[in-house]
C-alpha cells in the first residue's frame, strides 16, 4: 500500500476512537513516528481510549518474530537480530488505569474511563508491539533503558507533572530523539514548553507545531535546566 493511502486509512480509523486529538495533529504525529521508525522505543504517557496510541501501534506493526531462529554462532547473527528487534518498533502506553478523585470529579464519568481502559487492553491483544503499563507515568522511567526515540506526553497537563516527567525521562531519550507535547496552547503546557525551550537552547530545539501538537528534538545529552 502506498504511503498516502496507508496514512489516510490509519488516520480515519483513529478518528473513530473517542478522543480530542484532531486529524491534523494525528497527521503530524504519523509523519514524525513514520520518519523515525526503527530508531528506538516509542513511549506514550496518557492514552485514554487510544486514539493517538492507535496511530503509534499501526505504524510499528507487522514484524513477525515467530519464525526467528538462529544459532548466534557469528557476529552477523547478532547484527541481524538487533536489526529485527529494532524493526519491531515497540510502543509503550502508560496510563493510570484508574482515576484519582480530583480528576474524576472534574472530568468524564468513571464508566467512560472504564471503557477507555478496556479499549487499551483490547489493543494490547491486537498489537504484539504494544506494551501497556498501568501507573503514574511521571515516575516509571526507571523501567526503561536509554533507547527511547519518541516520548509522547498527553497525560496530566499541570506544570508540576510536566516538570517531574521531563526530569525523570530526559536521560532515557536518545540524542536526536523527540519529545512531543499534546495540548500546547492550553492549560499549563504552553508555559512549561516555552520555558523549557528558552532555558535549554543548546539542548532541546523546537521542530514544528500543528494545532496543539508541538515537537521538540533532543540535541544534546546535557541535563535540563528548569
Ligand atoms: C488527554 S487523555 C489522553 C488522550 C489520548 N492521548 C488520546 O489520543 O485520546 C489523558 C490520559 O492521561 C491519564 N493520566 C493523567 N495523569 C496521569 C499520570 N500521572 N499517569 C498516568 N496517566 C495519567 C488520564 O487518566 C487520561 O487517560
Amino acid at each position: 500500500m502506498k504511503f498516502d493511502e496507508k496514512k489516510k486509512r490509519i488516520i480515519s480509523s483513529a478518528m473513530k476512537i473517542p478522543g480530542l486529538y484532531e486529524e491534523e495533529e494525528l497527521n503530524y504525529l504519523f509523519y514524525i513516528v513514520y520518519e523515525n521508525k526503527g530508531r528506538g522505543v516509542i513511549i506514550e504517557l496518557g492514552s485514554l481510549f487510544g486514539r493517538s496510541l492507535y496511530v503509534l501501534c499501526e505504524i510499528g506493526k507487522g514484524t513477525d518474530l515467530s519464525n526467528f531462529y538462529d544459532t548466534f554462532n557469528n557476529d552477523s547473527c547478532y547484527t541481524k537480530f538487533h536489526q529485527i528487534m529494532k524493526s519491531v518498533n515497540y510502543v509503550v502506553s502508560i496510563d493510570y488505569g484508574f482515576l484519582p478523585e480530583d480528576i474524576f470529579s472534574k472530568s468524564l464519568p468513571m464508566s467512560e474511563y472504564d471503557s477507555g481502559f478496556r479499549s487499551i487492553r483490547k489493543m494490547s491483544l491486537k498489537y504484539p508491539n504494544l506494551i501497556s503499563i498501568i501507573g503514574d507515568s511521571s515516575s516509571l522511567s526507571h523501567l526503561f533503558l536509554d533507547s527511547i526515540s519518541i516520548l509522547h506526553i498527553d497525560a496530566d497537563h499541570s506544570y508540576k507533572y510536566l516538570k517531574k516527567t521531563m526530569r525523570n525521562w530526559w536521560t532515557k531519550i536518545n540524542v536526536n530523539g523527540f519529545v512531543l507535547f499534546h495540548d500546547y496552547g492550553k492549560y499549563e503546557v504552553t508555559n512549561f514548553v516555552d520555558n523549557l525551550i528558552k532555558q535549554n537552547k543548546k539542548v532541546i530545539q523546537k521542530i514544528g507545531l500543528r494545532k496543539s501538537l508541538i515537537a521538540l528534538k533532543k540535541k544534546h545529552d546535557s541535563q535540563l535546566i528548569f
